[in-house]
């Protein structure tokens, strides 16, 4: 088999990937997936929604699947997510015309999310993002959000509560995209402040990092977010890692839109190359601070970019082209891995 990132990376930190649950039942690219990789991530399936479909009812088939694969293979399994806006189902935090729960059955309902699912993988899963995207992007500090107007702005902080009584080996990250800007950084680090005073069990923080090829401002940013992390004595993972080459102010699928469908141009792949090399490299500086970087998909023909924020494109954010040929940037981090 070709060359592994999981080879080069050679234990100085985890590499991973969010893979889908066809993915590792498929044979070949099951032990692509464990070639590769020393941690996988359900993209979807340990989401609230798919868990718990309706109040009280859980569902762990495909979470098991997770779970076998990961332990047949020996990889080490991340658990996203217990607590989001998104993909999460109303009645955990709303009645049904919409009106906030009182806090007690909010948190109640939170509780009982949190210790069935956590507590169902309990000693399976290396750690969890507790909670997924708090921080809002314009308002001064947390998201609005119908867990936190039915609990209160506390609400992380018992998230984090209910996940160590039900994994207590577990580690605990609260994980978030663009925390490294210079909008969010300083929102981010009063959120972890006040759950560490409050003596939230918070272990790390993760940095989606879904950036975009352009912005060759990201790995500065990157360095900065991850000392003022370690300032505050949590330790960093890069969770969610693409490198968007497509427009993201956009309404409608059209060759402006979508350029790309026949294959990314040299330059462009070359400059995604780079700075991918570049966030690599930044990586490295922080030997056991950085514990983890996972990559959001595995190959361009199933990244969610393909999809988002309008359906249908032809992106190209990921190391393996849609034939899973290594692409520039995967040579590119090959290098910086080993220099
Ligand atoms: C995305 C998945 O990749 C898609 O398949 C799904 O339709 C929507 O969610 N930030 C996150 C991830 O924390 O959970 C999101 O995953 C991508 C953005």
């Amino acid at each position: 088999m070709s060359v592994s990132l999981r080879e080069a990376v050679n234990g100085r930190f985890l590499i991973g990937a969010a893979v889908k649950s066809t993915q590792i039942a498929d044979p070949a690219l099951g032990s692509f997936i464990a070639h590769q990789f020393d941690t996988i991530t359900a993209e979807n399936d340990f989401k609230p929604a798919r868990v718990q479909p309706r109040a009280g009812e859980f569902d762990f088939s495909v979470v098991d699947q997770f779970v076998d694969f990961a332990q047949a293979n020996r990889l080490q399994l991340v658990g996203h997510t217990l607590l989001w806006h998104n993909q999460t189902p109303a009645f955990l935090f709303a009645d049904d015309t919409g009106k906030p729960l009182p806090r007690d059955t909010g948190l109640q309902n939170l509780q009982h999310h949190i210790h069935s699912v956590a507590g169902h993988v309990r000693g399976r899963v290396l750690g969890w993002d507790v909670v997924n995207e708090a921080i809002d992007d314009s308002a001064p500090y947390l998201r609005d959000t119908v867990a936190l107007r039915s609990i209160g702005d506390d609400y992380l902080e018992h998230a984090f509560r209910f996940a160590h009584e039900a994994d207590p080996n577990a580690q605990l990250y609260y994980n978030d995209y663009s925390i490294e800007s210079d909008s969010k950084l300083p929102k981010t680090l009063r959120l972890l402040k006040e759950l560490k005073s409050a003596g939230a069990p918070i272990h790390g923080v993760g940095i989606q990092g879904h950036w975009t090829v352009s912005d060759t401002g990201v790995p500065e940013r990157l360095d900065r977010a991850i000392r003022a992390f370690s300032q505050l004595g949590l330790k960093v993972m890069i969770t969610e890692l693409d490198i968007d080459v497509l427009p993201r102010n956009v309404k409608d699928r059209d060759a402006k839109s979508d350029p790309y469908v026949n294959g990314l141009p040299d330059a462009i792949a070359q400059a995604q190359a780079d700075l991918y090399a570049a966030i690599f490299a930044v990586v490295l500086k922080h030997p056991g601070v950085v514990e983890r970087v996972t990559f959001w998909c595995l190959h361009d023909g199933v990244s969610w970019l393909d999809n988002w924020p309008i359906r249908g494109r032809t992106n190209h954010p990921l190391l393996w082209d849609r034939n899973l040929s290594p692409k520039p940037a995967f040579d590119a981090v090959l290098h910086a891995l080993r220099s």
